[in-house]
């Protein structure tokens, strides 16, 4: 059975409002996973977070109870996810950029975020776009700077190959035109490491897990947490 091909914004834009109840419900570890990301966030002074594909903002929630001081730029594809977040956190809109658009073309600036996040969004893509975001990624953060990814990553090469097989055929029989889909792609642990490091970045951990999400940490040079 090949898996449908939706256009990725309005597949988002259409389930909006239903979607923060679908995360909690429906997948495992969600709320274990969203803690966990803002516990890597510094708690104090006024930290500068890029994050790519921020949605409805579920990790925003938590990085706020954790460091409310924390500016953040957000970048999204679909309007009708930004709406939300703007009405849950409308009392923060002075530190709260929020830009619709595709994180492939926005330009970041160098040198400029101490952190980089991105949750549940990486898993539609193939290893040349992840390659080429993740360098773009790399040069936007501080010299001290990290990125962190909690993402749908497969236990096994195997089914990291089953995935791709599946994308393939299910393009083909859809004709579908170039562009963005939403179609899992995910990538097994060791390959989703091996591409962070390809990118450029100095030291990868695995970090956790939480039902089929891992958090990784991406250094852009050699300090630590
Ligand atoms: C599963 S949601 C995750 C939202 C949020 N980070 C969370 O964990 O709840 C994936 C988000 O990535 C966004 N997205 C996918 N591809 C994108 C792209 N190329 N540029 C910007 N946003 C993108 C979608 O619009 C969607 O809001």
């Amino acid at each position: 059975m090949s898996e449908k091909m939706e256009e990725m914004r309005s597949f988002f834009d259409k389930r909006a409002d239903t979607y923060e109840s679908h995360m909690r419900e429906n997948v495992h570890g969600s709320r274990m996973y969203y803690e966990a990301v803002a516990h890597l966030i510094p708690d104090t002074g006024c930290v500068k977070i890029l994050d790519l594909g921020c949605g409805t903002g579920l990790e925003l929630d938590e990085i706020f109870k954790v460091n409310s001081q924390a500016t953040v730029t957000g970048i999204d594809l679909s309007e009708n996810m930004l709406e939300v977040l703007k009405r849950k956190h409308f009392d923060k809109l002075d530190r709260l950029t929020l830009i619709r658009g595709s994180y492939f073309e926005i330009d970041f600036p160098a040198d400029s975020f101490d952190i980089a996040i991105s949750v549940q969004s990486m898993h539609h893509f193939n290893r040349n776009q992840k390659l080429l975001l993740y360098t773009k990624i790399l040069n936007c953060l501080v010299t001290e700077g990290f990125y962190i990814e909690a993402d749908y990553v497969v236990e096994t090469k195997l089914e990291e190959r089953k995935s791709r097989e599946s994308y393939e055929k299910s393009k083909d029989l859809s004709n579908a035109p170039d562009g963005f889909y939403h179609f899992d792609l995910p990538f097994c642990i060791d390959s989703q490491e091996k591409i962070l490091k390809e990118s450029g970045f100095h030291r990868v951990e695995h970090h956790s897990r939480f039902g089929n999400t891992s958090i990784f940490v991406a250094h852009k040079n050699s300090a630590s947490l």
